[in-house]
């Protein structure tokens, strides 16, 4: 039989690229979205999927999308994520609880909900998105950064509570993605630009990128993994040192 997963936030961005690449996969997809239409529009353009409506922060809303998916998912991907920027000194008490009840919580409430049904069905793969926004401060992205390093410790505290159910939990830390919510951002060309050369790789990343993670994670080849996050970053959370200029005589060989 097939395997089964569903995908929150998968009306568009990354989400949608996890939804196809398990589609692809030959994976039965549940395209779970707050936006409806995003999520028909997905759903139906993939050989073996179901719209599911719902906003991960309603229990009740969550427990009709699993009813209405008809099975427990061999995986869940948590995946739908929201950014407010603003200076920590400025931003709204709303702003901040709504990055946190959407990025946080909701990941909580989806994972409780499909994790005790596959308590039941002997076990799944959990997938969280993080953001390397979670692993470095990001100026003016407080409230996003402190929800993403929430979600990685409860990655890891739900990887050694669930072991017993042979529940599997991991996350990915996407970097400068080219898409979804980060599209804004790289449609200046002077961001764009000055970021791609820094990046180790010299390239942004592509939803792609973490879509591969994302299933390989999930999949039998990632089945010893459990508690960690894959930073698919192209290398810029290691860059710091390279930012900073040095001396001509530490680029040449030998005792300087
Ligand atoms: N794009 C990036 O550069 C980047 C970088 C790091 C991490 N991320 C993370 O990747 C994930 C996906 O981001 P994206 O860039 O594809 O964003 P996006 O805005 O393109 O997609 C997010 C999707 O989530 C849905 N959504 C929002 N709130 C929801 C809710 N309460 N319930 C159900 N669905 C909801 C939206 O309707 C949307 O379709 C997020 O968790 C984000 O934090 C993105």
């Amino acid at each position: 039989m097939n395997k089964s997963i569903i995908v929150t936030g998968a009306g568009g961005g990354i989400g949608e690229a996890v939804a196809r690449l398990a589609a692809d996969s030959g994976y039965r997809v549940g395209v779970l979205d707050i936006d409806g239409e995003k999520a028909d529009a997905v759903a139906s353009s993939l050989p073996d999927a179901i719209a599911l409506q719902a906003s991960t922060t309603d229990p009740a809303q969550i427990e009709k999308a699993l009813d209405q998916f008809g099975e427990t998912p061999d995986s869940l991907v948590n995946n739908a994520g929201i950014v407010r920027f603003g200076p920590l000194i400025d931003i709204s008490l709303e702003d901040w609880k709504s990055v946190i009840e959407v990025n946080l919580t909701g990941v909580f409430i989806c994972s409780q909900a499909v994790g005790r049904r596959m308590k039941d069905n002997g076990g799944g793969a959990i997938v969280n998105m993080t953001s390397i926004g979670g692993v470095q401060p990001n100026v003016n992205g407080g409230s996003y950064g402190s929800a993403k390093c929430g979600l990685h410790l409860l990655t890891r505290q739900m990887a050694v509570e669930w072991g017993d159910y042979r529940i599997r939990v991991n996350s990915v830390a996407p970097g400068f993605i080219d898409g979804g919510m980060s599209a804004p951002i790289f449609a200046d060309d002077e961001i764009r630009s000055t970021r791609e050369v820094r990046v180790p790789s010299r390239r942004l990343g592509t939803v792609e990128d973490i879509a591969n993670s994302v299933m390989f994670l999930c999949s039998d080849e990632g089945a010893y993994i459990n508690g960690h996050e894959i930073v698919v970053d192209g290398g810029v959370t290691n860059s710091l040192m390279a930012s900073f200029p040095r001396p001509k005589s530490v680029d040449s060989v030998g005792d300087n």
